[in-house]
């Protein structure tokens, strides 16, 4: 089953598209549609994921490039850093890659973030394209021209903005992801669902049996509007100045326990009660029904995200809130829901309200 690509905007009059496929057969033939035929190209790829799928990648681009070598390095987010990057450009300076090189990021979010900042800043910029393999890269990192690295104890820090010329996911990589990274990407799906989708996020949640067995058809048909709805955002707004910032719902609580919890739960876990502690916010300014609160809760349940957190303090977790890059004029632009499926940015949040909401997520 090859679904239809999606065609998103790149910038002026240029578009890249996405593909949804089950293997990688039709990966070549998509290199060569973009005009990349008999490019050198580097695979860059972590310690996990290439053991898995570097050789069936390898082989696919053989048949369009004149050279294919790879860059591996050890999985987590503990090497998204600018050494990773330097070991990245060295490897790219012994192979002689000019500006016509293109790098391919085959891996999750890690991956793809590196290779796009990689890809960004080398010779002042070369082309790449993505084959994100995990949940969380499909639906949300592949798609929107974000790229970075952490710096010190900062989380992408360091980054340009620098769109992909293709996106290729072969969805059946995702049988091997383990359990716990698939969650994460349901956080971000039900996110963007919560977002601007009431329809999209119920069929999520219908679809809870189909989705925990991947089934291939069902997980295109979510995959799929996931990144529709994100393209149409960053379409609408590239660099963040306004609603691109809905992305950001349940990050702002989410990001706070994440770092407060010193990244021992993941991301995407992270993303799931900080939409619990802004459903209970929406739901005190009665915008969001105690049935709709519910929902949401059972929604984050079912797919196996934190609906609580343990051993933190509420006083702690709001000044860490408040850390957030995400402050404008010393109000804290959060992300509020107005029904399932609607939401809006907030900057009348009282420390009161939030820290209610806070409590509301730990045990
Ligand atoms: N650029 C953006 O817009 C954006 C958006 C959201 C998140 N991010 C970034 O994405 C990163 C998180 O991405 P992630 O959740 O994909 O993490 P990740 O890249 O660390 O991948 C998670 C783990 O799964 C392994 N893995 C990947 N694919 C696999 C597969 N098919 N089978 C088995 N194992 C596999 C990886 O090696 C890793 O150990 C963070 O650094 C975050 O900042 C970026
Ligand atoms: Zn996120």
């Amino acid at each position: 089953m090859a679904e239809q690509k999606l065609l998103v905007k790149r910038e002026g009059d240029f578009h890249y598209p996405i593909y949804f496929e089950n293997d990688f057969s039709a990966l070549a033939q998509a290199v060569r549609e973009e005009g990349f035929s008999g490019r050198k190209i580097c695979i860059v790829t972590d310690s996990h994921v290439a053991p898995l799928y570097y050789e069936a990648v390898e082989n696919a681009l053989k048949e369009v490039s004149s050279e294919v070598f790879s860059f591996i390095f050890e999985a987590g987010e503990k090497n998204k850093n600018l050494n990773t990057v330097q070991g990245l450009y060295q490897t790219l300076i012994e192979h002689e890659m000019d500006r016509k090189g293109l790098l391919v990021a085959l891996g999750g979010g890690v991956v793809g973030d590196l290779t796009g900042f990689g890809a960004a800043t080398y010779l002042r910029g070369i082309d790449f394209i993505q084959v994100p393999t995990t949940l969380l890269a499909q639906v949300d990192s592949s798609v929107g021209g974000k790229t970075g690295v952490d710096f010190l104890q900062y989380k992408n820090m360091v980054g340009a903005f620098h769109q992909p010329r293709l996106v290729y996911m072969n969805m059946s990589t995702l049988h091997t992801l383990p359990e716990r990274e698939f969650a994460c990407g349901m956080g971000e799906i039900l996110k963007t669902g919560l977002i601007c989708d009431g329809e999209f996020f119920r069929f999520v949640c219908r679809n809870e049996t189909p989705i925990h067995a991947q089934d291939l058809e069902i997980l295109s048909r979510m995959i799929r509007r996931c990144c529709e709805i994100k393209a149409g955002v960053v379409e609408r707004d590239p660099k963040e100045q306004g609603e691109r910032a809905l992305l950001n719902l349940g990050h702002t609580v989410g990001h706070a326990v994440e770092k407060l919890k010193d990244f021992q739960l993941l991301h995407g876990q992270c993303v799931g009660v900080g939409l619990i502690a802004a459903a209970f916010l929406s739901m005190s300014r009665e915008l969001l029904t105690a049935e709709e609160y519910e929902e949401i809760r059972k929604g984050c349940d079912s797919f196996h995200l934190p609906l609580t957190v343990d051993s933190l303090h509420a006083e702690d977790v709001l000044a860490a809130t408040k850390k957030d890059k995400k402050m404008e004029a010393g109000h804290i632009k959060f992300i509020l829901m107005d029904g399932i499926g609607k939401s809006f940015i907030d900057k009348t949040i009282t420390d009161e309200e939030l820290l209610r909401a806070i409590q509301e997520i730990l045990v």
